[in-house]
């Protein structure tokens, strides 16, 4: 047979096809989330997330220096308030003393290398579970963002490097951009979750806070998994805002809408492989129906070739160790 062209020339060796892969993961790209919780010595698995745990402040910190050993770069705070401090206002989270405030500050002191973004969202203080504040069955998009400046602000005072907010409020990054100038913060970057889907997949991650919506669901600040053009219009209106980075969440089910806002926006897109996500590749490992190591590295580098500059991912551990080997 006579050819002119012969694509598998350049996939004939393990070397040519190092040599010309277009999509390189390094533990670079990885943020990694870190639930926290009270108390002391507390590692609590999360049932629906196995081998993730939910650790207090303690073992957070060795957790967060060995993550640095290994060349992570960056890790995202999610704390698990207490029951007894949840209300509609939300105001937990800009305690100054909060457990989130504490774990900034015990972190960015045992590594201060490392990049400590939190997320800013009312979920996790809400007796409603809800991101927002509210009022007769609606969550209200404007005394929400108040509240939002003040969680930052505290944040950003604590010592984040970062904040994330989640929420989906409309005008909150301005918002925060804002204040962050007002008073003085101007080394604190936002990484907006700008196109945040309205997601079954969150499942696993609200067992691990207990921060389930306690009425409705969230379809009225969430995107609507049949939307693309709304998503390329929410990053492109926080970049205006002012944020520093764009995020579209879920992942897997949403790469095309990684590679649109890829093209779309000039700055960093990162992707949140969430919870459910890493569910689904643990179930099927478990069963003996995937290789677990090998779906990591192919799920992280499917993530990053469609377009993400980062990736938060609970598999950042596991898949830093593979590629450092
Ligand atoms: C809260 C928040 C959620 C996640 C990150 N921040 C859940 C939600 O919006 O209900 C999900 C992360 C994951 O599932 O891994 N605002």
């Amino acid at each position: 047979m006579y050819l002119q062209r012969r694509n598998r020339i350049l996939r004939q060796s393990p070397a040519i096809r190092a040599m010309v892969a277009e999509t390189v993961l390094t533990p670079n790209d990885f943020i990694v989330p870190l639930f926290i919780d009270e108390g002391k010595g507390v590692k609590i698995e999360i049932s629906s997330m196995p081998g993730y745990f939910r650790q207090s402040i303690d073992g957070t910190i060795a957790e967060v220096k060995e993550l640095w050993s290994l060349g992570i770069k960056s890790v995202l705070l999610f704390v698990k308030s207490k029951d007894e401090l949840k209300d509609n206002t939300g105001k937990e989270a800009w305690n100054p003393d909060g457990l989130m405030q504490r774990s900034i500050k015990a972190i960015k002191e045992a590594v201060p290398e490392i990049i400590v973004m939190t997320d800013v969202a009312l979920d996790p203080y809400s007796i409603y579970g809800h991101d927002g504040i509210v009022e007769n069955g609606e969550i209200v998009n404007d005394p929400t963002v108040e509240a939002l400046i003040k969680m930052s602000l505290s944040h950003a005072a604590a010592g984040a490097d970062w904040v994330a907010p989640s929420d989906m409020m409309d005008g909150r990054i301005g918002a925060i951009r804002q204040a962050f100038e007002g008073e003085g913060y101007t080394r604190t970057g936002i990484m907006a979750y700008s196109a945040k889907y309205a997601s079954c997949f969150y499942g696993p991650f609200r067992d691990a806070l207990d921060s389930a919506p306690g009425f409705g669901d969230k379809k009225t600040y969430q995107m609507d998994p049949a939307n693309r053009t709304e998503a390329i219009k929410e990053a492109m209106m926080d970049v205006e805002e002012g944020a520093d980075i764009v995020m579209v969440k879920p992942a897997l089910p949403y790469l095309d809408i990684i590679r649109e806002v890829k093209n779309a926006v000039q700055v960093p897109v990162s992707a949140y492989n969430i919870s459910g996500e890493y569910a689904l590749v643990k179930a099927a490992a478990k069963m003996g129906w995937i290789n677990e190591e090998k779906a990591i590295i192919e799920t992280l580098t499917s993530i990053k070739r469609a377009g993400a500059d980062l990736i938060a991912t609970y598999f950042a551990k596991d898949a830093a160790k593979l590629l450092n080997h």
